[in-house]
């Protein structure tokens, strides 16, 4: 039975995550920043199903001890870790970079950066240490190097998670911890959504009724491919450019919602 880890597992896209592997019989662990909005998260897990395989312990990634804590408790609670998916991030309204202001670039910066590197860091080394395990980084919006002007500086921690990560993989060549990525696509969640004036949501929402999914639609897949993989430098990807052609040029005959509670997908 495996044992997973996936830090932001509170909401959105982790949360799903954790569903699906609960689903398939493996142990979780999942964190947020507040001891609230995990208990709440394992609440709701453990009602579907049980108690024994789900844990839940509030962890701010860009805390060091915090990340450090979470690997030891994990570890007791399960006896080992086999896969831990830095899910956790924040993003930003979409704005120009000299418009956000410093507690939020700060926070961006502090999850998305600090907190990638903190969590490789021990788990890494704590996975060493164990012998073995998959470790996923959750790539976003600019780890393609396409620059966004209102998206900027949470593009520019989801490049830097890019190149962080490839270097990770060369790191950890002959070792057994095999490292890799994670990409969702768009996906229906607050963080999609944060930020924008109603004209522009109007806007962007056709773009994401075309390209996005549901949380319960992309979990799913990720889940049975992190399952199945045992490449070190594996890269899994929902929206592929075939499926991006595809939805766009069917999207005249399809009539998507992603974000009204029944989809019509
Ligand atoms: N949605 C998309 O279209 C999309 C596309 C590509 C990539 N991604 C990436 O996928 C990941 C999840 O995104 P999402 O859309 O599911 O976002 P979300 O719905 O906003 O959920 C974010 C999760 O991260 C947690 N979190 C935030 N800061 C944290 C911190 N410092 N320490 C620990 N947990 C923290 C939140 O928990 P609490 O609030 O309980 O602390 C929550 O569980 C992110 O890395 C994001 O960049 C998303």
């Amino acid at each position: 039975m495996k044992t997973v880890v996936v830090t932001g597992g509170t909401r959105g896209i982790g949360y799903g995550l954790a569903l699906e592997f609960l689903k398939r019989g493996c142990q979780v662990v999942i964190c947020g920043r507040s001891e609230d909005s995990t208990q709440e998260a394992v609440d709701k897990l453990t009602a579907q199903y049980g108690g024994t395989h789900i844990f839940g312990q509030a962890c701010d990634v860009s805390d060091y001890d915090q990340v450090r804590n979470l690997w030891v408790a994990a570890k007791e609670h399960f006896g080992g870790v086999d896969i831990w998916i830095n899910n956790a991030g924040l993003s930003h309204a979409p704005v120009n970079l000299w418009q956000i202001d410093p507690e939020r670039t700060q926070a961006v910066l502090d999850t998305n950066l600090l907190g990638l590197i903190y969590c490789n860091q021990v788990v890494i080394e704590g996975m060493m240490e164990q012998g073995s395990g998959f470790i996923y980084n959750m790539e976003g919006s600019g780890s393609t190097g396409k620059p966004m002007p209102k998206l900027l500086l949470y593009q520019l921690t989801k490049r830097a998670l890019k190149f962080m990560t490839t270097g990770l993989v060369q790191a950890t060549e002959d070792s057994l911890v095999n490292i890799g990525y994670l990409s969702p696509g768009m996906v229906a969640t607050d963080l999609l959504r944060e930020g924008y004036s109603p004209s522009e949501w109007e806007r962007v929402k056709r773009i994401f009724n075309v390209l996005g999914d549901r949380v319960e639609t992309v979990t799913p897949y990720l889940v049975e491919q992190i399952l199945a993989n045992n490449q070190h430098g594996a890269r899994i990807a929902w929206l592929t450019t075939p499926k991006i052609i595809w939805r766009f040029a069917t999207a005249r005959f399809r009539k998507r919602d992603i974000f009204s509670d029944q989809s019509t997908d």
